[in-house]
């Protein structure tokens, strides 16, 4: 079990509530979103059924994807943190922000404060990120964590980056 509820500099990462599906679809919809996720652009009840699983997730393993929230503005701006569902290729801390808040670090911001917590709270020798080979972007966030490249992973009837960082990797660079 890991915390419900994460404060960052800038963010708030908390458990999605229904009221969110209506704002998380927004995301879903747009393709330079969903173009690197393997499922393409999402409808309104796609994504409930998204939300659904993300709760189930937390319901079942204690951890599982928040809700980011920008503080400045109180606005929701989208979604990270672990993920690991039964034919994923190993658990992750994933991430996808609002493009019209991309380019200042919040992925990175948000995505370091789970990491520590998922290492802090959790009994893992290594997190990782599931990458399509095309997301530069995701790339970059993936390095700034402190992972490095793994190796190809086959996902779904397709193939991705694996990238990741172990913890004794991650107590050195947190020192
Ligand atoms: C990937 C994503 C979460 C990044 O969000 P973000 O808040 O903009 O990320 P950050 O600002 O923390 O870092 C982005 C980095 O990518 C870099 N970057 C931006 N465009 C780039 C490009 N075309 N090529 C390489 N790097 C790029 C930025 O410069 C920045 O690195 P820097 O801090 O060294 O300058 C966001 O683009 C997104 O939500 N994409 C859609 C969903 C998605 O693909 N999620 C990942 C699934 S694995």
């Amino acid at each position: 079990m890991i915390p419900r509820e994460i404060e960052t500099e800038r963010l708030r990462l908390r458990q999605f509530t229904e009221p969110d599906v209506k704002a998380m679809a927004r995301l879903n919809g747009m393709p330079e979103v969903t173009q690197y996720m393997g499922h393409g652009v999402m409808n309104y009840d796609d994504t409930w059924r998204q939300i659904a699983a993300v709760l189930g997730q937390w319901q079942m393993r204690g951890y599982g994807p928040y809700a980011v929230d920008d503080k400045a503005s109180g606005k929701f701006i989208g979604r990270i943190g672990p993920y690991y569902p039964s034919d994923w290729p190993a658990f992750e801390v994933g991430w996808l922000i609002d493009p019209a808040f991309w380019g200042h670090g919040l992925a990175t911001e948000g995505a370091k404060a789970a990491v520590d917590c998922v290492f802090q709270h959790m009994d893992l020798d290594r997190i990782c990120a599931v990458i399509h080979p095309d997301n530069p972007k995701s790339i970059r966030v993936a390095k700034k964590l402190g992972e490095s490249y793994l190796g190809e992973t086959p996902i779904r009837g397709a193939s991705a980056l694996l990238y990741g960082i172990t913890r004794e990797r991650w107590k050195v660079s947190r020192r």
